[in-house]
Order: C-alpha cells, then sequence, then structure tokens
C-alpha cells in the first residue's frame, strides 16, 4: 500500500484516539529498528518520545523477538487458570525487581485495567469505598480511571462513578507554596491531611500517585513529599498506590520511580501498577503487585477480577526477555548517566531561547514548558505564562510540532509543552541529534515571544 492507500482506509474504517476523526492527520510507519521509525515515504524520524512512552528498550530488538518466536511455537495462549512457564519465570523476576514485600502479581492488557483491579482490591481490603488521586495526573481511559485521572481527559466521562476524589498537586501550575523544595512538601502536606480529615480518614481506601507525573509534565516531586505521602497514608490506613505505568522499568534512571523518594524496604508502596515499559510495547501488557499483607488476605478471600488474556503465555515471555534485556545491557543506568546530558542540553537552549519557561529530566524522562512573556530570573523556573492557555492551544505550538515531523523529530506536544522521552537504549551522539532539531525549532516559539 501506498501512504495515502494506508492513511485512507485507516482513517475510514478505524477510530483514532482522542481525537475528532478529521483533524487526525497520521504518520504512515512502514518499520522501525533502535531509536529510529522509518515511514512508507522512506523519511527517517528519531523515536523522541518512545512511541506512548513505552518503547524503553528500543524498536525490534532481535533477543526479545526470538523469546517470542520460540514461544510462539511452543505455546501462544492457554487460559489463565492454568500454570506456565513464562508466567512463573515473570511472577519470580518481578518480585525479585520490586520493593519492600510486593511479591504477587495479577496479570492484564495495560495500564487502565491494572489500576482498576487496584482499585478494586483496595477497596475490597480496606473495605472502605473513597479513592484519592492528583488533578495533574493520568491514570487511564477505562471507566473507573477515568474517574482516578485528574487531567481534562476525564471531563468527558463525567459524572463518573461516585468515591473518586482529586487533590492538590504538591507544585500548584504557575506558583509556589514556599520558596524552598522542603516548605513547598510541609505545606503540601498540611492541606493535604486537611484534606484527609474533611472526607473521613476511615472512608478512603488509597491515594493513588504517579510518583513523577507523567503526561502532566514530567513533574518530579519536591523533595520529601513521597515520604511524606507514605507516612501520612500509613497514619491513616490508606493504601498507597503508586502507578508506575509510564515512569517504571528505568526511564528515571531507577527501575520505579518512587524509589527516588525513599519509598522502599518497609517504606514500600502497598500496590504498584505497571505497563508500557514491562513488555517494552511490544505486545500489550500490564501488571498489579501487591504487598504481602495484601497477598495473603486474598488467599482466603476470592479474587474478584478476570480477564481472557490475563497471563497471557506470549505477553509473560515477552516480559521475561525484556527485562533480562534491560539488565545486560545496563539501560536503567543509561537512563542515569543520560540525565547529565539531558540536563547539559536543555540547560543550554533555556539560555539561547527566551521562550523557555522550564526544562526538566530525571532520567530520560524529560519535558519543555514554552512561555509568551516574563521576563528576571529564578527560582521557580523562569517566570512569565505558559504560551498557551492550560488545556488550550497556540498557533506556535501547531507550528513547532510541524517543525518536528517535517524534520524527522517525534515528539509529543501537549498545551505549552513538548517532551524529552527517548527509548532507554539511545546513544550520547543520538540525544543531540534530537537536541539539534528542538534547537532550531525553538527559533518558532521565540519568534512569538513577547518579552
Ligand atoms: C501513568 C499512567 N497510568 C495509566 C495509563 C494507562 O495505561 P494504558 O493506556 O495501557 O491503559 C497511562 C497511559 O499513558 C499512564 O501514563
Amino acid at each position: 500500500m501506498t501512504s495515502q492507500e494506508m492513511i485512507a482506509l485507516c482513517k475510514k474504517h478505524t477510530l483514532y484516539t482522542w481525537a475528532a476523526q478529521d483533524a487526525v492527520d497520521p504518520l504512515a510507519i512502514a518499520s522501525a529498528k533502535g531509536v529510529y521509525l522509518y515511514t512508507v515515504d522512506g523519511q527517517r524520524i528519531l523515536d523522541f518520545n518512545s512511541q506512548l512512552m513505552s518503547v524503553l528498550i528500543g524498536h525490534g530488538h532481535p533477543r526479545v523477538i526470538a523469546a517470542m518466536q520460540k514461544q510462539m511455537e511452543t505455546l501462544i495462549y492457554c487460559y489463565p487458570q492454568t500454570a506456565t512457564e513464562p508466567r512463573a519465570k515473570l511472577g519470580k523476576v518481578l518480585s525479585e525487581l520490586l520493593p519492600g514485600d510486593i511479591d504477587s502479581f495479577f496479570f492484564t492488557t495495560g495500564g487502565a485495567e491494572a489500576n482498576e483491579n487496584a482499585i478494586k482490591i483496595a477497596r475490597q481490603y480496606t473495605g472502605r469505598f473513597k479513592i484519592l488521586s492528583r488533578y495533574r495526573s493520568y491514570h487511564g481511559a477505562t471507566n473507573a480511571t477515568m474517574q482516578l485521572t485528574g487531567d481534562p481527559r476525564r471531563w468527558a466521562s463525567e459524572p463518573g462513578a461516585p468515591g473518586f476524589v482529586r487533590v492538590m498537586d504538591p507544585v500548584p501550575l504557575e506558583f509556589s507554596f514556599g520558596a524552598t523544595e522542603e516548605e513547598q512538601t510541609k505545606n503540601h502536606l498540611i492541606y493535604l491531611e486537611e484534606m484527609i480529615q474533611y472526607e473521613g480518614p476511615n472512608q478512603i481506601a488509597a491515594f493513588f500517585i504517579e510518583p513523577v507525573t507523567g503526561t502532566n509534565g514530567v513533574l518530579i516531586p519536591p523533595k520529601g513529599w513521597l515520604a511524606g505521602v507514605r507516612a501520612l497514608t500509613r497514619k491513616y490506613g490508606i493504601l498507597l498506590v503508586c502507578d508506575e505505568v509510564m515512569a517504571g522499568f528505568g526511564r528515571t534512571g531507577k527501575w520505579f520511580s518512587f524509589e527516588h523518594g525513599g519509598l522502599v524496604g518497609d517504606q514500600a508502596p502497598d500496590i504498584v501498577t505497571m505497563a508500557k515499559g514491562l513488555t517494552s510495547s511490544y505486545v500489550p501488557l500490564g501488571a498489579m503487585g501487591v504487598s504481602a499483607a495484601i497477598a495473603d488476605y486474598m488467599r482466603s478471600h476470592v479474587f474478584s477480577g478476570g480477564l481472557t488474556y490475563n497471563s497471557h503465555p506470549l505477553a509473560m515471555a515477552c516480559a521475561v526477555s525484556v527485562l533480562e534485556v534491560m539488565k545486560d545491557e545496563k539501560m536503567v543506568e543509561n537512563a542515569a548517566a543520560m540525565e547529565s546530558v539531558m540536563r547539559r542540553e536543555m540547560d543550554r537552549l533555556t539560555a539561547r531561547h527566551q521562550s523557555v519557561k522550564e526544562a526538566r529530566a530525571i532520567g530520560l524522562f524529560g519535558m519543555f514548558d514554552l512561555r509568551k512573556n516574563g521576563t528576571g530570573g529564578p527560582p521557580h523556573g523562569r517566570p512569565g505564562e505558559m504560551i498557551a492557555p492550560y488545556n488550550g492551544a497556540h498557533p506556535a505550538m501547531g507550528k513547532l510540532g510541524k517543525f518536528f515531523r517535517d524534520e524527522g523529530l517525534f515528539t509529543f506536544m501537549r498545551w505549552s509543552s513538548f517532551s524529552a522521552i527517548p527509548p532507554l537504549s539511545i546513544t550520547e551522539e543520538q540525544l543531540c541529534e534530537g537536541f539539534a532539531i528542538v534547537d532550531r525549532g525553538l527559533d518558532i516559539t521565540d519568534a512569538v515571544f513577547e518579552g
């Protein structure tokens, strides 16, 4: 098929996500290898977003393909009540990887289902109904996870199921609660505890957080916040659920992003949800990991969850192989090492381009925020208004997106921000290739900077 034929048929017979269908302008992709995508028309594109922040080991890794081929020749599918070797292996590997006593896993087909099951099990285990989450969050597009989600993607699903309570983030959108990170943490935890009182501490089953928030801006929590939340949830018997769907599996330079806040050993979360990087998106797979206390409870209580594709052998084998590759090729270590290159390039571009409000990174998880005005300097990033309003657009952002596409850089544009979230296999040279395109693109937003 030509790219035009592909696009026409895809648009005629399939629905695209989060869009009015006439506005969709898909790239026609023929193949992908390593950190590059190749279009049907022969353009090479640097994948600066790991597709949906999920292809962590890079595209088409031969070892994983071989492992999947081997599994396909032996056993592609059998029903969830069976035992299989890849399922046995993956459970064990994950129990060794996750901190604390998170040793028991339920496998789903993606992140939303992992969170759905976490809501279910948290309610059953605690006997409580309410669920807390943050406004600047995304947890999935199913019915309940849309209510967990704080960002505007939730609005079209409202009114949703009752029992979901959203809280403010530790750092508000454009201001700050205090001069230092410690003050921000202290003040926010005061508000959080007060909210818990208003909602009724013994009504709240769980608090869901992305320990480093993803699509809502690569938000790195202020110092002490994660530990403070752990202490507060323990104080009131509220389960802490860490959604590691996007930030997990090395993205931030550690296996799990909550490790940056010291949530390991006896401070580990009660439930961890995962997906995306678990198979590097080679096949759909999500997982919910639960603590020993919850796993023990489920030994004598019915777990009311099920999926035809639970513990799908092909997905299990794929995940085992992906995790081996990540360890053997030291990809988490590479993400940690590349953070300094990310920061160096981001600082360089911030100094060169007035329209950059802030550029931040943790590991290979990076985000640029652009501004339309503002003079002066830190302490809280550069002052000035975001180039587009919250949930809004600006023509220069559209132009910038088109520039990246024409120049062969695949990234994720949202409101005033765009991401730098490449596969963990990326080299310094390839990263610089991406930032060189970003450098030229930022002239577009500089041109509309009002001063
Ligand atoms: C933090 C987080 N949680 C959950 C999800 C939902 O995962 P899925 O799209 O696999 O259902 C996503 C997807 O982007 C996510 O980023």
